[in-house]
């Protein structure tokens, strides 16, 4: 699939097949995560592979869109680092950026995804953080649910010329 068809056809997938996702697969996804800019290329993500069923029920159940995570068999959690980037709105940025091309990389190679948000919501960001362990200078900005689609969605045709300016507003 070219990256324009990529981009104009992904959708984000709710309901998976429950077929298990390789390794092969998730290793293309973060590759994609990792091919991200990022502000001054300082690289501040990192990922967390989830495919054990308990973890993904309990984050499931300290999420209130996230309930498709179990069905799916794998989440990836991106995390920034405010260690290397301590500019919170860069790390998100960046972060942000890393899930955006997990999720193409996921239709890509025909997987289903969906991008579930974490930060900046205080109790998810407590909650993920108790659940995965994580280091108080880690901040989990956003949780990928990814699996083989069991819906089909059609593209949806967002372009909208009164939000194009040009030159000026
Ligand atoms: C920052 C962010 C947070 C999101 N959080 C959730 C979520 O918690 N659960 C969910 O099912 N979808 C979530 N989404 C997906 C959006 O609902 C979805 O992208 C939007 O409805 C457009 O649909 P599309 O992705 O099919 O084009 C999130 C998307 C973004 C960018």
């Amino acid at each position: 699939m070219n990256v324009i068809d990529a981009i104009l056809t992904r959708r984000s997938i709710r309901k998976f097949t429950g077929e298990v996702v390789s390794d092969e697969q998730v290793n293309t996804l973060l590759k994609a995560g990792f091919q991200a800019p990022s502000a001054h290329n300082l690289q501040p993500w990192h990922f967390i592979v989830v495919k054990d069923k308990e973890t993904l029920e309990e984050m499931a159940a300290n999420h209130p869109y996230a309930k498709m995570l179990p069905q799916s068999g794998c989440g990836i959690i991106v995390c920034g680092d405010s260690n290397r980037e301590a500019r919170v709105g860069f790390l998100v940025e960046d972060c942000s950026a890393a899930i955006q091309n997990i999720l193409l990389a996921a239709h890509g190679i025909g997987l289903g995804a969906v991008w579930c948000g974490i930060y900046p919501d205080t109790d998810r960001t407590a909650e993920f953080s108790r659940i995965l362990n994580l280091p108080g200078n880690i901040i989990p900005v956003g949780l990928i649910a990814v699996g083989y689609p069991d819906e089909e969605k059609a593209p949806q045709d967002r372009f909208d010329k009164t939000k194009i300016h040009y030159e000026k507003w």
